[in-house]
């Protein structure tokens, strides 16, 4: 195909690469919603019980979600952000006990180890892949360290051989976030069933969602006997206890609703199709924008089927200005990602945590979340624009995708930044 080069960009008054707007996640164009969802919605409205203790399909998604992953047990909780507390409660870490973690990521991943009273330490990514580089979380572990979560970033698979051996010979825990990165491989095995335990998202943006609401996976009894009960506020109900046995230890109340698990039931039996429709349209994209000078498709080490959250354009250190243009030619994206690493945020960098007590970095300082902290992640986030990914892109819509950047790039190779 051809590429409309040289033409003026929409971010200056010319006309927009995307001839209609493409589908999102927020709208029933970008989304696989049909009957199934609409007849289990119904079925839970009319069996009167929309709550979990009583109802029947929050049940049978954990095990259906279980048996689609690959692993023994799954416990279903509001969010993903709660199912990786649901996995940090798990261990029952003593507080002050260390999770390595990335910068470049959802909070979603790092806040579950501060609510439970946790110090998360940030370790530097590999600068392509922007996942957790297992040469520097070997470097940040100490005697306090218990687990390192491991983030699948935008659906790439993280470097789990290199981080599997780092957590046996280390005695860590490996948690997987597999928020991004549904039904992705790492070596022909599926990510989710490599590490000790894994968190999924059902929220609005996800490869499946039902709005919002949360996954834990593992194949550990003890892990997940204690997901369990933390979803839950620790209340035994299978059988039911009452009394002074009630309340095993301090626990939330995370429990998905029937209508939560009903939408995610429908969903579940699509995801591997939506994961491969979303495959083939980044392969196309990444094979038609190979040969434009200055930017580059996402780094796929050998061995990874990354399952395309977002796709990660890499634009060698201008990606504020050339997602800008990008977004205004109309194509949805993020530029530079989550703009900063994660410990720049106020949460972090200010210690705006429990009141003006700044614990528990105050207790257990070593950390400083200045900038330079982990360099590589803060060199990658400067050059990469990420752009929203939709498993009901066409094939044509893709190629405007491609001929939008070749225009930006064209544009800004001109000498014209
Ligand atoms: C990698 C990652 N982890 C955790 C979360 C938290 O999920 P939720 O928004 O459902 O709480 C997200 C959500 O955006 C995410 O992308």
């Amino acid at each position: 195909m051809t590429f409309a080069v040289g033409e003026k960009l929409a971010l200056l008054g010319g006309t927009k690469a995307i001839h209609d707007p493409l589908p999102t996640f927020s709208q029933s164009a970008g989304r696989t919603f049909g009957p199934e969802e609409e007849a289990l919605l119904l079925s839970a409205l009319r069996s009167g019980c929309l709550s979990r203790n009583g109802g029947t399909l929050v049940k049978r998604l954990e095990a259906e979600f279980a048996a689609a992953l690959g692993t023994r047990y799954a416990a279903a909780c509001s969010h993903g952000s709660a199912a990786v507390h649901l996995a940090v409660a798990a261990l029952d870490p003593e507080p002050g006990d260390e999770f390595i973690v990335p910068p470049i990521t959802d909070l979603g991943s790092i806040v579950p180890v501060l609510w439970q009273n946790c110090v998360p330490v940030f370790a530097d990514v590999d600068r392509r892949t922007m996942t957790l580089d297992p040469a520097d979380a070997a470097r940040r572990i100490t005697p306090r360290t218990r687990a390192i979560i491991a983030v699948h970033l935008a659906g790439q698979p993280c470097d789990m051989g290199g981080l599997r051996a780092l957590a046996e010979r280390r005695r860590l825990v490996l948690i997987e976030d597999c928020a991004q990165a549904y039904w992705a491989e790492y070596q022909g095995q599926r990510v989710g069933t490599i590490g000790d335990m894994a968190c999924f998202s059902l929220q609005q943006s996800k490869h499946i969602t039902s709005g919002e609401g949360g996954l834990l996976a593992t194949s550990n009894a003890e892990y997940a006997g204690r997901a369990e009960l933390f979803a839950d506020k620790a209340w035994p109900r299978h059988p039911p206890v009452l009394g002074s046995s009630r309340f095993l230890f301090l626990a939330q109340n995370y429990r998905m609703t029937e209508l939560q698990a009903a939408v995610a039931l429908g969903q579940l039996p699509k995801v591997a199709a939506v994961v491969e429709r979303r495959r083939e349209r980044a392969q196309q994209l990444s094979r038609l924008i190979a040969g434009i000078p200055g930017v580059q498709p996402p780094h796929v080490p050998e061995g990874t089927r990354p399952s395309y959250w977002l796709y990660m354009l890499h634009v060698a250190g201008r990606a504020a200005e050339f997602g800008e243009a990008l977004a205004a030619e109309g194509v949805p994206c993020w530029p530079r990602y989550i703009v900063d690493p994660l410990y720049r945020s106020p949460i972090f960098a200010e210690r705006k945590t429990y009141g003006t007590s700044g614990f528990p970095f105050s207790q257990w300082p070593g950390q400083d979340f200045h900038p330079g902290l982990c360099p590589n992640a803060e060199a990658a986030l400067s050059g990469v624009i990420a752009i929203h990914w939709n498993e009901n892109y066409t094939a044509s819509q893709v190629e405007q995708i491609a001929s939008a950047i070749a225009k930006v790039a064209d544009h800004y190779r001109s000498g014209n930044a």
